[in-house]
């Protein structure tokens, strides 16, 4: 583990937690910073620099951490189901009154009611909408466009998957799998590795316990094409579907209502 991540007598280095997440993050997306930078460039261009954000599936807060750091005057809800990866997020902007966190299923029915607000400008969301299956997703969808204001954005950035290339698709995880093993040598946290350390930590175990009841190692879902995502977007109501940045395994797909 970094020697500097964890739980003291003295409390808890949650900058530490954050960027520990982020190192092992990026050992399956070197370039997540530019997937960030682009979706904060795309809110800027489409609804402003002082947007009310939805950070769907937030995680520790990736988004809202980069949202304000670029946007002092935005706020942002934080929606997620894991109870570690929460206490992280909660750690690090506790005393922040733009920030708001809610627990909740993104599969069930009554989630939206549970936010704070009924409207947002932006809701954004990376590498997390793949947890769920093509219906459940599509269902999403729907409550998600439900939230965004008329002239408001949806973004999301996630693994992709163009079946028509196959021959493409397999070069391209050869590749991505030959860059994530170099990682790993140079002393990179492998996801399965990370909650180990998680589950380790005298202020984590217990949520870390707690998301290994709820998700296992990692939930089950699917990676329909960048295509998939735009037509199911226009038809849950977004007036504007497509993507503006991809790599060869994933794209941004940004919706406009
Ligand atoms: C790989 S993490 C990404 C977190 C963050 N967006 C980031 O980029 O660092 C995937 C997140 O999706 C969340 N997630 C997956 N399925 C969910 C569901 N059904 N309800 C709520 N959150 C969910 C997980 O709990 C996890 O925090």
């Amino acid at each position: 583990m970094s020697t500097n991540t964890g739980s003291t007598r003295t409390g808890t280095d949650w900058q530490a937690w954050q960027e520990s997440w982020d190192r092992q993050q990026e050992v399956y997306m070197p370039d997540r910073e530019e997937r960030f930078r682009v979706m904060l460039d795309m809110v800027e261009a489409l609804v402003g620099p002082a947007p009310r954000v939805l950070d769907l599936a937030c995680g520790t807060g990736s988004i809202t951490a980069r949202l304000l750091a670029r946007f002092p005057k935005a706020t942002s809800t934080g929606i997620d189901l894991d109870p570690a990866l929460l206490a992280i997020a909660r750690g690090t902007f506790e005393g922040d009154d733009r920030v708001t966190f809610v627990e909740a299923d993104l599969k069930t029915a009554d989630w939206p009611t549970r936010l704070p607000h009924q409207s947002y400008d932006a809701v954004l969301t990376a590498t997390a909408l793949h947890w769920l299956h093509s219906d459940p997703l599509a269902t999403l969808y729907g409550q998600v466009a439900g939230l965004v204001r008329h002239g408001g954005v949806f973004m999301n950035a996630d693994h992709m998957i163009d079946d028509s290339t196959p021959r493409i698709n397999a070069a391209e995880r050869e590749q991505r799998h030959a860059v994530m093993e170099r990682a790993q040598q140079g002393g990179a946290l492998d996801w399965a590795e990370w909650w180990q350390v998680a589950a380790n930590d005298p202020v984590l175990a217990e949520p870390t316990a707690k998301r290994f009841e709820i998700y296992g190692e990692h939930a089950d879902g699917d990676m329909p094409s960048a295509a998939w995502h735009a037509r199911v977007l226009r038809e849950k109501g977004f007036a504007e579907a497509r993507p503006v940045w991809s790599s060869p395994a994933d794209t941004l797909l940004l919706a406009l209502k």
